[in-house]
Parts: C-alpha cells; structure tokens; sequence
C-alpha cells in the first residue's frame, strides 16, 4: 500500500514540476511535447479536461481507497477487530464528545474564555491558533507535536522551513495549559486544547460553530523531517498540494474548504513576492484597482532585498473577519499566495475551480463544508500517540 500511495505522489509531482515547467520557462517546446503526446493519443487530447479531473478524481479513490484499507489492516492488527465503517479521519480509538464530562467538565469553558480575551486584543491571534492546529495535524496527526521546544534530546518542528518565523499563538497554549493544570491537573492534552482553542479562534472573528470531538494524546516526539515533507508551501504547485491532504485522508472539498481560513490572517512578503512579480497581473487582468492593489502589495514587498517579513492580509477586503470573502478575491484573480489563486486559475483545477465558486456564491454551503472539514482534520490521529503518548503537563517539553 505504501508503495503505490509513494508512486501516486511522486507522479503526482512529477506532472506538477512539467506544468510549472511548462508555463514558466520552455512554453514552446512543452507545446510540442504536448502536440506529439496529443498526435500519439488524439482521444485523450479530445477529452482533455474531463481526462484532467477524471485523473484527479481517479487518484484521489485510489489513495483513499489505499488509506482506507491501510486503517483497516491497522486496526484489526492493533485490536483484533475489523471495524466496520472506518473511514480514514475518524480516530483510531474514537475521540468523543464528553471524554472530559467527568474529569474536567469546565474545559470548554477555560479555553473559551482565554481565547475570547486573547482575540479581543488581537484579531490575528485568531489566525496564529488556526494555523497552529493545522501544521500541528498535518505532522503525525493531530498530537501536540508541533508545540514541543527543541531540547538536546529532541528535534522539533519549530525550526522547519515552513514554520520558522511564521508560526506564532505558542504562548496562548502555555496560559491556557496553565489554567487547566490549576484546575484539573494531568488531565486535558496539549493537542485537545489547541483543537478546541482554533474551533473557539473561528467563532470569534464571525466564523462557524462545531463540536469538537476530544481525548488525543500528546506525542514524546516531534518530526522536523515531516513537517518540512508534509506541510504544503505557498509557491507549491496545485497538484502536489492536493496530494498532500490526500496523504492525510483529507479530500480536494476538503482542501479547498479548509484553504478558506486564508480569509483571516497575513502573510509574509517572502511568501508572495514571487506571485505579485510573476503571474499576479495576469491573474487579475487590467483594471485599475487591482493595478492599485498590485503596487500597493509591490511597495510592502520590494522584487529583491530587504522586506521578506513584511506582511499584509490574505483577504485585503475583511481581514479579521471569517467570511467567504477570500473566494470573491479568487475570482478576482487577486489571491495573495501563489497556491491560493492557483485553485482557481490552475490548468489542473478544474474540480477546485468549481468549489471556489459555490462558496464564494453561498457563505452558508462554505461555512457547513469548512466545519465538517475542520473535525476531519482534527481527527487525524497517530496510533502511536494513543499507545505511547501523554498528558503534557507542560505543552512545550514531554513529561520526565
Ligand atoms: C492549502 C494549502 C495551504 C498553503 C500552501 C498554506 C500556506 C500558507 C502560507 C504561506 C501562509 C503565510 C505564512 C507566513 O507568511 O508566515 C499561511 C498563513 C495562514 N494559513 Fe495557510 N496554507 C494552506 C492551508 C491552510 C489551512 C488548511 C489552514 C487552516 C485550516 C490555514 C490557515 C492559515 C492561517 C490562519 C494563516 C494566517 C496566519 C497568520 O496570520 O500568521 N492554511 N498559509
């Protein structure tokens, strides 16, 4: 199984590096290629698009299928017993709703309340909780890894390239771990407090309301190499970033849905200056907003030198507030980030294309698939973290 999930991926990449080649540098000679490909397979060429989403669609059965059975077999390896409708991001033993009614009944209420005072004072701490959730799920699920310091001892993830510099809302975990242990020590994990902190972050900046389902186990360990492997990255092109939430069980709606956190929150000018010199005007068309827009976003990020951590919204219209209008600049072809605009502008997007649409067309639709989108990804797990993983009485170092 993990050899054709490895082989998928890497054709997956690998048609990716010819599209990127292919609209940036040898644009004649790829077009040849493409005549002589189409020549040799004229009923390809004829179904071109439907051939591209029917492609898609396919690897996307074929790596759930593959997870699916993986699970499986893990299961009933782990338990003896088959379970009988397991799908990829339902947890391996199950996270419940009320693993914490007896032992710490105020939990929700705790982190509720620190989070309110935390966004209060800043939105964009809002931001920092949710995208600290995801890369903490995307690097051996959902575990609390990615809140461990590095020590002699242990490696973490702090420093890999996409997190160095960028990730930030450590310190809210740390206050609202602290008022937990007063209240009920060793008993609520780092991982469940940061799941329940980034569903609490959405709701207060005009987000939606989910249940979070809870009982993770924090890891002993964290991996540098993971999350510099698994974590997608701004000028990644579309199919291997859909590659990656496949990896993880995670489905292109889901993908799409999820990338909609991108209406609250900044990036850095490292992170879009190659899209704002590069393809941006293309994308937006001549008119003259975006053209204001377009040097606007040039005079925070300068084309070379200094400049790389300036940072700007990812939704220039309600930055710190959750709504769909991070879509609406999608079809204006004015997404910041590379990979943002590319579900909508992309060759390979037919399937993302139409999503962005419905829900920058129905808040609602996008609102529902984002919540149902977000318990997937809280729920990916690690069974290692159940076996052998902890209660951390401290977020950022295992317990001695
Ligand atoms: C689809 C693939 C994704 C890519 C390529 C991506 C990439 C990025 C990048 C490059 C930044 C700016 C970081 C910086 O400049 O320091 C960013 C910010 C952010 N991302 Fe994503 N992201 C993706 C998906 C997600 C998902 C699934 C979520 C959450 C569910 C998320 C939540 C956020 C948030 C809230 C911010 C703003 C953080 C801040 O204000 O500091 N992203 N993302």
């Amino acid at each position: 199984m993990k050899l054709s999930r490895y082989w998928a991926r890497t054709s997956i990449r690998w048609m990716d590096q010819f599209v990127i080649i292919c609209s940036t540098h040898y644009y004649f000679a790829c077009l040849f290629f493409i005549f002589i490909g189409g020549y040799l397979c004229i009923e390809c060429l004829s179904n071109k698009s439907k051939q591209g989403a029917n492609l898609v669609k396919m690897l996307d059965q074929i790596l759930m299928m593959n997870m699916k059975i993986d699970i499986e077999t893990r299961n009933t390896a782990s338990t003896g017993l088959m379970k009988s409708s397991t799908i990829f991001a339902s947890a391996d033993p199950p996270l419940t709703l009320d693993y914490y009614k007896s032992t710490c009944p105020t939990v929700f209420e705790i982190v509720r309340q620190e989070m309110e005072c935390q966004v209060l004072s800043n939105p964009r701490n809002a931001a920092f909780i949710v995208r600290l959730h995801f890369h903490d799920c995307f690097v051996q699920g959902c575990d609390g890894s990615v809140l461990l310091d590095d020590t002699i001892s242990l490696k973490g993830e702090k420093k890999a390239s996409t997190n160095v510099n960028s990730l930030k809302g450590f310190r809210i975990i740390d206050r609202i771990k602290n008022k937990l242990e007063s209240e009920c020590p060793g008993i609520v994990s780092c991982a469940d407090i940061l799941t329940i902190a980034a569903r609490d972050a959405v709701i207060l900046v005009g987000g939606p309301y989910w249940d979070v389902p809870v009982g993770r186990k924090d890891s002993k360990t964290a991996s540098y190499d993971l999350a510099r492997e698994n974590l997608p990255t701004a000028n990644e092109g579309l199919l291997s970033i859909i590659s990656k939430f496949l990896y993880q069980g995670l489905s292109v709606t889901d993908m799409v849905a999820l990338a909609g956190a991108h209406t609250i929150g900044m990036a850095r000018c490292k992170n879009f200056r190659a899209r704002i010199y590069g393809d941006f005007a293309a994308t937006s068309g001549k008119n003259p907003l975006s053209d204001l827009y377009l040097s606007s976003l040039k005079s925070i990020c300068p084309a070379t030198g200094s400049g790389d951590n300036n940072v700007t919204a990812m939704d220039n219209v309600t930055p710190n507030l959750f709504d769909n209008s991070f879509y609406h600049t999608l079809l204006r072809g004015e997404g910041l980030l590379s990979s943002d605009q590319e579900m909508y502008s992309s060759v390979f997007g037919m399937e993302t294309k139409k999503l962005v649409q419905i829900y920058a067309e129905d808040p609602v639709a996008f609102f529902k698939q984002f919540s149902d989108s977000m318990v997937k990804l809280g729920n990916i797990t690690n069974l290692d973290s159940f076996v052998s993983g902890e209660v951390r009485k401290n977020c950022r170092f295992p317990n001695t």
